[in-house]
């Protein structure tokens, strides 16, 4: 493909140097149409039995993104209070949000309490925690299925090498824990990784938690986890994740538990990132270009503090180049190392990439950054964070998210 955001047009019209002009750069730019699609679309991963999917916050916690999902009727994930408020104040009710933490403190814990909110324990020690705060309550436990996947070995969440969940040999203790707290073990939830793009790990672990889950009585619910992936090299054509295919081998497999357990609960998933992902892409302005030792380096706006993702799991982000308002053709490349402004060797958006020449004064299109883009930016070099810029549905542009000014830096100081 050429150009992904000429495909989609995603600006919808709006001049790309126009915007910039007037909300400067680096900027978030978001689609409002392809993130209710991705949203919609995670909604009917299963329909034949019931069954909510959870958009995983941790991506992106925009309250208008989460605004977004409570309308299409997607529930949500949190995983700390931070995120809890966040759902709070995009106006989710307690029961559409799930709690699923990593060793938090009684404080945490007992904010989920407070509130209902059904709250997931990831180790024997937090569940006994939960226990002592809430004896006769009722909660989740996330469970290690043995099997891990993902884009990089510091997103796999699952199988030996990880900090997360409850590994079978335990089951009984969470029995014995149970029985102790009176707690009722409403439901088992796993995640086992992000950003795989084969459901063969996914079914597999879906099929591992389905046979622990047969060890637990009257489960309301069983949440598979997220983790599904989307197509970052677009431009050279990546196939998407296998939606369908996914869909159509999961059933057999939870036709076969729903026989077996004697009732259907709740299915549950928490996909994050293929929800926001590819609705947005981060604008920046190239200031400099230079050969260092025969290689070109193009440097932008746009640091490790923008968009963390190249420099701490080596990934991928496509970059289209903007000149003039337009999308320049694809059609000669050179090697280009483009690289942001913050004072790390590390600070680099892509290696020795194949792009089109790129000029002092061009814009960078950025794309797939809606998740794990925003949420993990810092102010690292004293940089303000970016704003974050939505096209509507309509065409418009509204500010989701003002740019950060340099008294900001020096508030809680
Ligand atoms: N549920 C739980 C319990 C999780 O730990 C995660 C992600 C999700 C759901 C959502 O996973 P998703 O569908 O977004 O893959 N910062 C990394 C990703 C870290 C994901 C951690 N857990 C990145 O930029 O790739």
């Amino acid at each position: 493909m050429d150009s992904y955001i000429n495909s989609v047009d995603f600006f919808k019209g709006n001049n790309p140097e126009a915007l910039v002009k007037e909300y400067g750069t680096p900027v978030y730019v978001y689609n409002e149409d392809i993130i209710r699609e991705h949203m919609r679309s995670v909604a009917g991963v299963i329909t034949k039995y019931p069954y909510t999917a959870n958009y995983s916050v941790k991506a992106n916690t925009n309250i208008h993104i989460l605004k977004m999902a409570l309308e299409e009727g997607v529930n949500c994930d949190a995983m700390s209070v931070g995120e809890i408020k966040m759902l709070e104040a995009a106006g989710f009710p307690y029961d559409r949000i799930f709690f699923v933490p990593n060793n938090v403190s009684d404080e945490e814990m007992q904010y989920a309490i407070d509130r209902n909110i059904m709250t997931s324990l990831d180790s024997l020690s937090q569940l006994r925690q939960y226990g002592e705060l809430n004896r006769g309550g009722k909660c989740a436990v996330r469970i290690n299925p043995g099997v891990g996947a993902g884009h990089n070995e510091k997103v796999v969440t699952g199988g030996k090498k990880t900090k997360f969940g409850i590994s079978e040999e335990f089951i009984d203790d969470i029995f014995a824990i149970a029985k102790e707290y009176d707690l009722t073990i409403a439901g088992i939830n796993q995640h086992i990784g992000s950003g795989f793009m084969k459901c063969e790990p996914y079914l597999e672990a879906v099929t591992n938690l389905l046979r622990i889950a047969e060890r637990f009585d009257n489960l309301e619910f069983i949440d598979f986890g997220g983790g599904y992936g989307i197509p970052y090299h677009k431009l050279d054509d990546e196939i998407p994740y296998p939606m369908e295919e996914f869909k159509k081998a999961l059933e057999p497999i939870l036709d076969k538990f729903v026989r077996e357990y004697g009732k259907a609960p709740l299915f549950k998933s928490e996909p994050g990132r293929f929800c926001v992902a590819e609705g947005s892409v981060i604008l920046s302005r190239v200031h400099a270009v230079k050969e260092n030792n025969g290689k070109t380096f193009a440097g932008c706006d746009c640091g490790m503090n923008v968009l963390v993702r190249p420099s701490m799991y080596d990934s991928w982000h496509d970059i289209e180049v903007v000149r003039d308002g337009k999308v320049v053709s694809r059609k000669d490349l050179k090697e280009i190392t483009v690289c942001g402004n913050i004072c790390e060797s590390g600070d680099l958006l892509a290696k020795d990439r194949l792009l089109p020449e790129i000029q002092k004064g061009d814009l960078l299109c950025i794309l797939d950054t809606g998740a794990y883009g925003y949420s993990m930016c810092s102010t690292y070099n004293s940089r303000p964070r970016p704003a974050e810029i939505l096209v509507t549905s309509l065409g418009k542009l509204e500010v989701i998210r003002k740019k950060e000014t340099y008294d900001d830096l020096f508030r809680l100081m």
